[in-house]
């Protein structure tokens, strides 16, 4: 016997004709970089390519722009610093894009500083670090970040963009 296909379609509710737009992103997105970053294009270009990081940085402020969301982009090799701009990002910036290079695998002040932070965060690796060294394996920041993108080159920084975009639009 054939069966019935029964329909599960319930009526739509209706909402408004027009939808609200959304609001606009006036905080800009912190892009932080750790040590040795620095010399990207010069530093092990077999593992990190030839793009320097003001390449990079310029890469990431154009897509932004697109988009119409503002990037702050700093890079140090001190660690304290990079605890300092990510308490300043959790009044000042709406998403934060971090590689903390060598202190992923062993900072624990980065690790309680991103803890604190209620907006988007993605933790970016140009390298695969899983494909690497055994400790380059374990990252402090990844159980305290929104999510992470490794090995995918320097593209990560403007997919991480649009990751933290999307979540914010959503
Ligand atoms: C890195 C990977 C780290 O293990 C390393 O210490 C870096 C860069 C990356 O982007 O692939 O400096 O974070």
């Amino acid at each position: 016997m054939a069966r019935k296909a029964v329909a599960k379609t319930k009526a739509a509710k209706t909402g408004p004709a027009t939808k609200a737009a959304k609001p606009a992103i006036v905080k800009p997105v912190y892009v932080l970089n750790g040590p040795n970053l620095n010399l990207l294009g010069l530093r092990e270009p077999e593992i990190y390519g030839s793009t320097s990081l003001s390449d990079i940085e310029k890469m990431v402020a154009t897509h932004a722009k697109k988009q119409g969301v503002a990037v702050l982009c700093l890079q140090s090799n001190h660690e304290g610093d990079l605890v300092t701009w990510i308490q300043e990002a959790r009044s000042m910036a709406a998403g934060l894009i971090i590689n903390a290079a060598a202190y992923s695998h062993t900072s624990i002040a980065i690790h309680d500083a991103l803890a604190m932070l209620d907006i988007p965060t993605v933790e970016v690796h140009i390298s695969n670090v899983h494909k690497r060294e055994e400790f380059r394996h374990y990252s402090y920041m990844s159980s305290v970040v929104s999510g992470v993108i490794c090995g995918l080159g320097v593209k990560g920084y403007t997919l991480a963009l649009d990751a933290i975009l999307a979540d914010l639009t959503k």
